[in-house]
């Protein structure tokens, strides 16, 4: 650990001049003068994010720069509005209402952006689904939060199982144009979208009424649908301002999907709650499509993810000579620890800092960050946002000093913090265990200037190329496929992905290993689950090791992978 090595501030012309100043004067209260409601008492989040803009004569400035292999197109803050009333309307003539769910699940595209905002706009709350999910997945949201409507496309909507959930009563498909197939109880989106109004009544909604709800793994359980509410915006916008600094002329990219929670607080809300221009590229990740991305949109603040710097550094140096990227003025990251040498190597490569932030799905917005007007120490995630109080607690909740490692706490209260676990109040309860405390479930500790480093989960969730996924899914999976018997997963540490999933597999009766058997399992999950989820890596054994009532011990496994020490092994059955 190099903690005195530090990286200078660049420049001083951020928006956030003075870090430690704001921490202690800072009030969330001052922030609500920044939007409509404020005045009006009218709150809905998609209102202060696309209409407002208008409103206020803003309605020509582009707000979306869309573009993938096939399109280019640019829409403004008009257009959003226009397109987004639209929706609205249509959702409404369905009979879909306030608080009930919708769920999108399609990849990016600017319908999709259109869609979550026109259904915000009539303040049903969101579910937004990665586009790589396949049935099952599909299915366990869809069912947990009784959706009443999807949105999807002719490709994806076969891994949605209509009949299978009696709650769903639309699918809505977005095809090419107005001229798809329908089903009976599809709907075209294009075909109803160039019939309905423009004009649309929007729902104004209490800042504590549901927005968004984000389905997230734990280490047991199907995944947790967490919910945010409206005046997650709040947290929101004066995060984008202090920890994205963005300005009115920005040119921002955030390479998150909205399926995840990077993709909607700051690849949706956090740049247009101020008004700037936001970049989305649709289509697979490439070192030279990124690139082009940059220099052909001439970004200015770019949001990425530890694994793509990773990527992008292995794709070599040479390569970035040929881009013109001199737009770029701040660079940031979050979702896994960001090695230093990453730091070091985006410092010479990008002659800038590439900005550590921690948060997660239940936190909403970031909330240790690096800021651009404070020093860097290369490793570390950096300082709590002002207004948020973070600590490092023992198991029983008390405060340890500098140094000493523990779990990642929070102080309970901040805008954007999650309201609800749906349908699932005691797992909420287990986040706040520890009054006043939320514990995240990550182990860091702090040093002695107050920066904050990671250390890892303190349960078995894996980090895969920062996308979270809990064993236990992935497990299930693997057991219903015919040849296994029992299934153990484990994140392994990897150079490039952070951790890869491996599978630790205790065949049936009648099945040998082999290659090929790996390679079929590894398919069943991909196309079962979601790509993401399947093992990289699967080994045979010929028994597990478990606890008595029949547990996995997953810790064992790790130890074995490791080559650590199993320790305490005295509940483990003979
Ligand atoms: C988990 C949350 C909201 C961001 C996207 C991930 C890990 C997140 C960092 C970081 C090390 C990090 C934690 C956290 N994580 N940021 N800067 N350094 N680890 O959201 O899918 O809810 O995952 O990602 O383990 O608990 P998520």
């Amino acid at each position: 650990m190099s903690q005195q090595e530090l990286i200078p501030v660049l420049a001083t012309s951020y928006n956030l001049k003075d870090y430690e100043e704001a921490y202690r004067t800072f009030d969330w209260k001052d922030v609500e003068k920044a939007f409509t409601w404020h005045e009006t008492g009218k709150v809905n989040v998609a209102y202060e994010a696309i209409d407002r803009h208008v409103a206020e004569g803003r309605g020509d400035k582009i707000a979306l720069l869309y573009s993938d292999d096939t399109r280019s197109e640019s829409y403004t803050f008009a257009q959003l509005q226009n397109l987004t009333n639209r929706f609205g309307n249509v959702l409404r003539k369905y009979g879909i209402k306030k608080g009930d769910r919708v769920f999108i699940f399609m990849p990016r595209s600017p319908e999709l952006y259109v869609a979550v905002l026109g259904a915000l706009k009539i303040g049903a709350i969101v579910g937004p689904l990665f586009e790589a999910f396949m049935e099952a997945a599909v299915r366990d949201r869809l069912e947990d939060s009784e959706a009443v409507a999807i949105v999807t496309t002719p490709k994806l909507k076969g891994r949605v199982p209509v009949k299978e959930l009696p709650a769903l009563k639309h699918v809505i498909l977005v095809g090419d144009n107005e001229n798809i197939e329908l089903e009976s109880g599809e709907i075209s989106y294009h075909s109803e979208m160039q019939h309905a109004s423009d004009d649309l009544e929007i729902e104004w909604v209490d800042r504590e009424d549901g927005m968004l709800l984000h389905y997230t793994s734990g280490s047991t359980g199907k995944p947790k649908g967490v919910l945010h509410v409206h005046n997650a915006m709040i947290q929101h916008y004066q995060t984008a301002k202090w920890v994205l600094d963005l300005r009115e002329d920005d040119i921002y990219w955030c390479t998150a999907d909205p399926g995840w929670v990077t993709g909607t607080s700051y690849g949706i809300f956090g740049p247009w709650l101020h008004g700037v221009t936001s970049v989305v590229r649709g289509g697979r990740f490439s070192p030279e499509d990124w690139y082009q991305t940059i220099e052909k949109n001439r970004v200015t603040v770019w949001y990425s993810a530890p694994t793509a710097f990773r990527m992008l550094m292995g794709a070599g140096d040479e390569l970035i000579k040929k881009y013109d990227l001199s737009s770029l003025r701040h660079i940031l990251s979050v979702g896994e620890p960001l090695n230093p040498e990453v730091v070091r190597w985006g410092l010479k490569v990008y002659g800038l800092r590439i900005h550590d932030n921690w948060w997660m799905t239940e936190t909403g917005g970031q909330m240790i960050s690096n800021y651009p007007c404070m020093p860097i120490k290369p490793g570390s995630m950096g300082k709590p946002f002002p207004g948020i109080y973070a600590t490092i607690v023992d198991d029983q909740g008390n405060e340890l000093p500098p140094n000493r490692m523990g779990n990642l706490a929070i102080r309970k209260g901040w805008p954007s913090m999650m309201r609800k676990i749906w349908k699932n109040p005691s797992k909420y309860e287990e986040y706040f265990r520890l009054e006043p405390w939320y514990i995240s479930g990550d182990s860091a500790y702090k040093d002695e200037d107050g920066y904050f480093w990671f250390q890892g989960r303190v349960d078995d969730v894996i980090n895969t190329s920062g996308e979270r996924v809990g064993p236990f899914e992935v497990e299930s999976k693997l057991v219903e496929h015919p040849a296994v018997a029992e299934a153990g997963v484990i994140g392994k540490p990897d150079p490039m992905r952070g951790e890869i999933i491996k599978a630790f597999i205790a065949l049936r009766e009648g099945y040998k290993p082999s290659e090929e058997l790996k390679e079929e399992i590894r398919q069943f999950v991909k196309n079962g689950l979601a790509a993401h989820a399947a093992p990289r890596e699967i080994e045979f054994r010929d028994k597990l090791p478990k606890t008595r009532s029949g547990k996995i011990m997953r810790r064992v496994l790790k130890a074995w992978e490791l080559g650590l020490p199993t320790g305490d092994l005295s509940t483990m059955e003979d």
